[in-house]
């Protein structure tokens, strides 16, 4: 396979005044034109600030001038969505710089406004054998604030969504679970955070025999990543963040039908929000400290899979039968979580994972599950989700599930076997391995991970989670 690297890049600085000689973008409210006429070469564009839509006007020196609709107040969740549409529609016909004239957006807005351009440059075709162009934008912010620690941020937010997204929508075949520890591993020597793999025979040394089962029947090897990144002097971390790192979910020796199996690639999507915050929350340098650790396996069929029947034991030491093998994802998460609240202790422990079809079932792709005992947490994430738009839904932890974990057998069992409340089943299986921890808050990310969008024409990675997490531990960096 020719694999060429496809650069885009674009660059961010800010400037007091528009240069209404050369290219710019005006962001425009809905019916409120008046706001900005005075930078228009025309008094009454036919243009009323629709969300997403965008008319073109051109300058007396023949410079572009985009009119860039930001809809209603309730549209201000998803800015960047307009932003992103203007890029992929016209950035070929821009010079190699453009001007966006934000004296009209807050803070926020302007966060939103970059992200969003950022992410106009992910390109999905890394794997094409033909080479794209490489392009260089220098975008000018222009406002009279002060808003370079936003630019750098926004910037710096959008790169670590596309680098995620390039990880999800990577094939099964390139990005084993060692291939994600080498990423994390080139990550953290460019970045300023610890970065330990434990290989199979490390994962054999510890004691992660959940991992291990899972990890049986791939010639892909089975990895744990644990990426610490201390942003201040005292020793407590703050918070633990564990993926589910599963590179391709065949269902193992319960066999998935084939129609849309090769989008189980996407299986790592929880892994790879927590790689992606971990770099991000090192680039930005704030002070918290935070454990981000990946389980990683392949879930694969051969003579060596684990099977429906098997009892397996995990790093808890608690023994589980194995209902399903397709009931993966849960047995390489309770050796994470484990593994945090027996050695790491944080103060938050939260875990985020393509756990269940069921949560797609009940929520679609509008939100993740939120499963936490917490209400002070579960009501900070509403709040954040909706802001970033990212959304997060309640679902019970009640204790009338706990007997579907029953096992005659062994300790606890990997799945009820009935085709009811599949995600609440998973959760409540992942809250046995938390030792009752008091900050614990499991995402499933089932339906939000991957999906449509207007830029592919199948589905691909989304970047969900990253600014729900960054979001979050900001919260903490200022405790
Ligand atoms: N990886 C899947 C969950 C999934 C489904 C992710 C759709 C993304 C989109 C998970 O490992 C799985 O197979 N879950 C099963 C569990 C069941 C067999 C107990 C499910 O939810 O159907
Ligand atoms: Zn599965
Ligand atoms: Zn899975």
């Amino acid at each position: 396979m020719a694999l060429f690297l496809i650069k885009k890049t674009m660059t961010f600085d800010q400037k007091q005044h528009l240069d209404t000689s050369k290219d710019y973008i005006v962001p425009c409210q809905k019916n409120n034109i008046e706001a900005v006429k005075d930078i228009l070469p025309i008094t009454n564009p036919d243009f009323d600030g629709s969300f997403s839509t965008h008319l073109l006007l051109y300058g007396k020196n023949g410079n572009r001038i985009y009119l860039l609709g930001l809809g209603e107040e309730k549209h201000s969740t998803k800015l960047e969505e307009a932003f992103r549409k203007l890029s992929v529609d016209t950035q070929k016909y821009w010079g190699k710089s453009i001007q966006v004239y934000t004296n009209d957006l807050n803070g926020h807005q302007i966060r939103k406004a970059i992200i969003g351009l950022k992410l106009a440059q992910y390109k999905i075709g890394e794997y094409k054998s033909t080479k794209e162009e490489t392009s260089k934008t220098s975008v000018s912010i222009c406002t009279t604030e002060n808003v370079e620690t936003i630019i750098n941020e926004g910037a710096l937010i959008g790169q670590t969504i596309n680098r995620i997204k390039a990880l999800v929508d990577a094939p099964p075949n390139i990005k084993t679970p060692e291939f994600l520890a080498k990423w994390a591993g080139n990550s953290a020597e460019n970045t300023n955070y610890k970065c330990t793999i434990f290989n199979e025979a490390e994962l054999k040394n510890k004691g992660f025999k959940a991992v291990l089962a899972v990890g049986k029947g791939s010639v892909n090897r089975p990895v744990a990543i644990f990426n610490e990144y201390k942003g201040k002097t005292d020793k407590e971390v703050d918070l633990v963040i564990v993926g589910k790192g599963i590179t391709f979910d065949s269902g193992g020796l319960s066999i998935k039908p084939s129609t849309n199996l090769h989008y189980m690639k996407s299986d790592m999507g929880g892994a790879a929000v927590v790689l992606g915050i971990i770099e991000l929350i090192a680039k930005l340098n704030l002070s918290v400290n935070v454990t981000g650790i990946v389980c990683s396996a392949e879930n694969a069929v051969d003579a060596a899979s684990y099977r429906p029947g098997d009892v397996i034991e995990s790093y808890s030491g608690k023994t589980i039968e194995i209902i399903d093998t397709d009931a993966e994802g849960r047995l390489v998460m309770c050796d994470g979580l484990s593994y945090a609240v027996k050695n790491i202790k944080p103060t938050y422990l939260i875990d985020i994972a393509t756990l269940t079809g069921s949560v797609v079932r009940t929520l679609g792709y509008s939100a993740a599950g939120m499963f936490t005992h917490n209400q002070e947490m579960a009501q900070t994430f509403s709040e954040i989700g909706y802001k970033v738009n990212e959304r997060v839904w309640p679902l019970p932890l009640f204790e009338d599930f706990e007997n579907d974990l029953h096992s005659d057998i062994a300790d606890i069992r990997n799945f009820s076997g009935k085709p009811i409340a599949g995600a609440i089943n998973a959760a409540k299986f992942l809250e046995a391995f938390t030792d009752n921890h008091k900050n614990w808050m499991h995402l499933d990310i089932a339906g939000v991970a991957f999906g449509d969008s207007a830029y592919a024409k199948m589905k691909s990675a989304t970047g969900y989670g990253i600014q729900l997490l960054l979001e979050f531990i900001k919260t903490l960096a200022t405790k």
